[in-house]
């Protein structure tokens, strides 16, 4: 296993030859270099069985054995008293997410009947071809299908109406590196000598559902970065055309099989995409897929990188309520915040850039909301490997747990150097969990380089007014890179502000309260492990998921804003009384009871199975007439 995991290594290092093992090709496998370190070298497991919660008379939250079905899964909580004149907002927001959850959980479909009903309903076709088997997967392996939950998946696809059905065809089958499907069987394409697996990863993931697919080509992004930003007014047409042609013919003109690649596989390679490189504009392409008039469409990237970022005191109400996230999707976009220009390395300097204005089909593990390409789930989340999961792990129960909040990681999200640093998310991060470097502010009432102290009229909690904040994260805090990813491995910039800590395994750090979670050079693939322990995970993004229409902040996790500038407030109100350790205890236990149900491997299967019904027929020449009806014809 050692020597696996060593090879590994080389793998990740090797895989961009022309720039070696710099220091920036560490910072590009960030993601997987911190997990790697974080869970060591030991690969033991710890086979824990997670007992049941303990039940406690005197909190809010009262816990009671959960029941068998999915909808009270959390339902075993009692509400907190949103009347009561002291409620803090975040059970105000806690109330709410319980609600939505349940509202929308009350949607669910159990049969292929209501599922081609909620299907038709909500996105105004029939279902594809193969829907009845791709119901049939799901109940066989006890999905919770809600038709929710697949809504990126129709953001994602709906442009690509707008485009010829051979074109995009074509250019999925000629990509460098595909998951392919001919009669069933599920094969890779492409040389990935030398690079990180993925390619194999999604070709086995897909494989579990191959034959009941379609022939149909998932061209794949090899990069970290998401690539394709389509400017707004291109989008808008294509989707137009989409809008403009969903219709839903009578049962006897629908055709239930698909026309096949056959074709398709006989015609030669089309022209290569156009592809633009220049990090250090990326901000710029970004503000271009933003809807005119929106915040920041009219603001240019940041020129002068040396400049301290400008910290926008209170956050906005479009997305936040009374200083805490409410709408994280808003939350996450960079379309309402041109602030985020200087709060995130992806906008600051990325660790490379290769991207197309030009739409065609791409799918990706991650990607901004505002990129064009077809999301699938994170490689990382579907390896076998312990590095990324955490491995069986997934902590003690909260009561035996440490009331403390932990992380570990590189400082990876872009090429950080002496003029730019202090606008990375993960600088960010880790200088504000440092209880000396707080204290510091607090009594000289200065601003460090990344962040500044939130004004005694934001939130309304004694650390903050008393400014005791730094002396209880000096307890409460354990927040540290174990790799500085340096420029040119010289470090003498960041060496006033940040020192190199040793790893801790994944399984140890389960033992915290408290995982915050921030972007590294792309989204965390960390999350998924943390949604799996008995921890709360804390997080702030910008990147979109395959999950995001699953997991319900205030519910399975808290979020976070991608300032961080309500983190200190957040984390008082979880440590402030039983009460706030309560409310942290039923999410960090509702969201791993969720994500044992919607996180698994089967999961990922059938929402890329559900994606790839929907690719093989807007790529076929009679998408318009393509559907399943046999729902109706028996009727
Ligand atoms: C909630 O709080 C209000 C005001 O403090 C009180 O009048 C009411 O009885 C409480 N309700 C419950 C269910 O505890
Ligand atoms: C949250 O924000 C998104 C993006 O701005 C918006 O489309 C959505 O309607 C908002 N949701 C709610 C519940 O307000
Ligand atoms: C915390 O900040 C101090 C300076 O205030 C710095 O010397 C130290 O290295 C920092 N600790 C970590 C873990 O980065």
């Amino acid at each position: 296993m050692l020597s696996q995991k060593k090879d590994f290594w080389r793998i990740c290092v090797e895989r961009w030859p022309l720039s070696g093992r710099s220091a920036f090709v560490l910072a590009r496998y960030g993601f997987i270099a911190s997990i790697l370190v974080l869970v060591g070298t030991s690969l033991s497991l710890l086979f824990f069985r997670y007992p049941a919660a303990v039940p406690d008379p005197r909190t809010i939250f009262r816990p009671s054995p959960p029941a068998q079905d999915s909808r009270e899964d959390y339902d075993y909580f009692n509400l907190a008293n949103t009347t009561a004149s002291n409620v803090h907002p975040i059970d105000t927001l806690i109330n709410a997410a319980r609600e939505f959850h349940d509202a929308r959980l009350l949607k669910r479909s159990e049969d292929l009947t209501s599922a081609a009903q909620r299907y038709r309903e909500r996105r105004g076709r029939h279902p594809p071809p193969g829907f009845d088997r791709w119901v049939a997967y799901a109940l066989k392996n006890d999905a919770i299908i809600v038709e929710d939950y697949f809504d990126r998946i129709y953001k994602d696809i709906a442009p690509f109406w707008g485009l010829d059905p051979k074109k995009i065809a074509l250019q999925a089958a000629k990509w460098p590196h595909i998951v392919r499907v001919r009669g069933g069987k599920t094969e890779q394409v492409g040389d990935t000598q030398g690079r990180v697996p993925w390619l194999e990863l999604w070709a086995k993931l897909v494989s579990d559902v191959g034959k009941h697919l379609p022939d149909v080509d998932m061209p794949i992004n090899y990069m970290d970065e998401s690539r394709l930003l389509v400017p707004f007014e291109d989008i808008t047409r294509y989707v137009a055309k989409e809008q403009a042609t969903r219709t839903m013919p009578p049962a006897s003109q629908v055709v239930s099989d698909y026309t096949g690649l056959a074709e398709i596989d006989k015609m030669d390679k089309p022209e290569d995409p156009k592809f633009t490189h220049a990090p250090k504009l990326y901000w710029d392409f970004l503000r271009a897929t933003c809807p005119p008039g929106s915040p920041s469409r009219d603001v240019p990237a940041m020129d002068e990188p040396a400049l301290i970022p400008q910290y926008p005191h209170g956050l906005s109400e479009a997305y936040a309520y009374r200083g805490f996230i409410q709408n994280f999707t808003a939350a996450s976009d960079a379309c309402l915040q041109p602030h985020l220009r200087s709060y995130h390395a992806s906008f600051i300097e990325p660790v490379s850039m290769s991207t197309s204005t030009d739409l065609f089909p791409l799918f990706g593990g991650s990607k901004l909301p505002q990129n064009n390409e077809l999301l699938i789930p994170g490689a990382m989340y579907i390896t076998d490997h312990e590095f990324y999961s955490g491995g069986n792990s997934h902590g003690p129960p909260w009561a035996e747990k440490i009331d403390k909040i932990i992380w570990r990681g590189v400082a990876s999200g872009g090429r950080n150097y002496g003029e730019n640093f202090h606008h990375f998310q993960r600088h960010r991060l880790v200088e504000m969990l440092n209880g000396t470097t707080v204290s510091r502010l607090e009594r000289n009432g200065a601003r460090a380089l990344t962040f500044e102290m939130p004004l005694d009229s934001e939130y309304d909690f004694s650390r903050l007014h008393e400014r005791k904040i730094g002396e209880w994260l000096k307890e409460f805090a354990d927040a540290g890179f174990v790799g500085r990813n340096c420029r040119d491995n010289k470090c003498d910039y960041v060496d006033p502000y940040f020192s190199e800590l040793e790893s801790i395994k994944m399984k140890e750090q389960y033992k915290m309260k408290f995982l915050p979670d921030a972007d590294g050079n792309s989204f965390s693939a960390r999350f998924r492990g943390f949604m799996l322990s008995t921890s709360l995970p804390l997080k702030a993004t910008v990147y979109a998921e395959w999950h995001d229409d699953r997991l319900v902040p205030w519910l399975h996790f808290a979020p976070l804003d991608n300032t961080f500038a309500d983190m200190y407030a957040v984390l008082d109100y979880f440590t402030r009384d039983r009460q706030g350790d309560s409310a942290a205890q039923m999410i960090a236990e509702a969201g791993k009871l969720w994500g044992e149900k919607v996180l698994r491997r089967e999961d990922m299967a059938l929402y890329v199975f559900r994606l790839l019904l929907e690719f093989a027929r807007v790529c076929d020449e009679a998408r318009d007439k393509l559907g399943f009806v046999e729902d109706l014809q028996t009727k």
